[in-house]
């Protein structure tokens, strides 16, 4: 049976570097969805749709073909064909936007399926803001990676975008549809004051202890 290992966790609070970074050492595929929410909103905002208009939003999506790719042990967004760069994914447009597409609960249901279905790929680490919570809620090994917001807004500033991190982290607390909680049963790892590897090997060391076998 693959394992799925969820990680949670708030903008910025380096859960796609831990992530990736784990499954590299267990050899697991790496699937980070908040790619998959930010393609669908360059989809939205590129079909000149008002992200903020859920049902314009709904209309537009059996128009949006979406596959996800794997190479180098990670799953990739294709969107109508093209491949998306990290600086259109990660664009101020977008960081502005993806919030407001993620919370129409329709956007969800398309993706959770197709997050659901990598499962076929074999084992995973896969993080978000729902994994733990909804997409894999049955999975023994739930990590929440936290940090506080100044430690986060620094690292995004690192990071070179545009990102207000606060707003965009009350929106997902806040929506109806699968909001960002602390998964039942998830270990909580605050990594404001320690390095991007130390991090790593307490997210191993807690897999380890909850019997994950490598
Ligand atoms: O990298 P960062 O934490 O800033 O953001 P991200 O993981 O790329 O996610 C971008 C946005 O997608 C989040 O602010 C959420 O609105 C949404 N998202 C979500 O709703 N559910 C997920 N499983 C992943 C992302
Ligand atoms: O995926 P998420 O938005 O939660 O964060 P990220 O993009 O993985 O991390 C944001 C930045 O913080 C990256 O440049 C990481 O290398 C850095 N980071 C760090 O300096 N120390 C840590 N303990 C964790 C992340």
């Amino acid at each position: 049976m693959p394992s799925v290992i969820t990680i949670d966790g708030p903008a910025a609070s380096g859960k796609s570097s831990i992530a990736r970074l784990v499954a590299k050492q267990l050899g697991y595929t790496f699937v980070g969805t908040g790619n998959m929410y930010r393609a669908f909103t360059w989809a939205v905002l590129n079909r000149g749709i008002d992200p903020g208009d859920a049902a314009a939003v709904v209309a537009v999506l059996p128009s949006i073909v979406f596959e996800c790719p794997v190479s180098d042990g990670q799953t990739h967004v294709r969107l109508d064909g093209h491949d998306l760069t990290a600086d259109q994914l990660n664009s101020d447009a977008v960081n502005a936007a993806v919030s407001l597409v993620a919370r129409v609960p329709e956007v969800r249901t398309r993706l959770v399926a197709d997050q659901r279905a990598l499962i076929r790929l074999g084992s995973l680490v896969m993080e978000g803001r729902d994994i733990g919570s909804v997409v894999f809620p049955d999975s023994p090994f739930k990590i929440y990676i936290d940090a506080s917001e100044e430690v986060r807004a620094s690292r995004r500033r690192a990071q070179g975008q545009a990102d207000n991190l606060a707003e965009r982290d009350r929106i997902d607390k806040a929506r109806k549809s699968s909001p960002l909680v602390v998964p039942d049963g998830a270990t909580l790892i605050d990594n404001s004051a320690i390095t991007l590897d130390e991090a790593v090997q307490l997210v191993l060391q807690a897999l380890n202890e909850r019997g994950l076998k490598s």
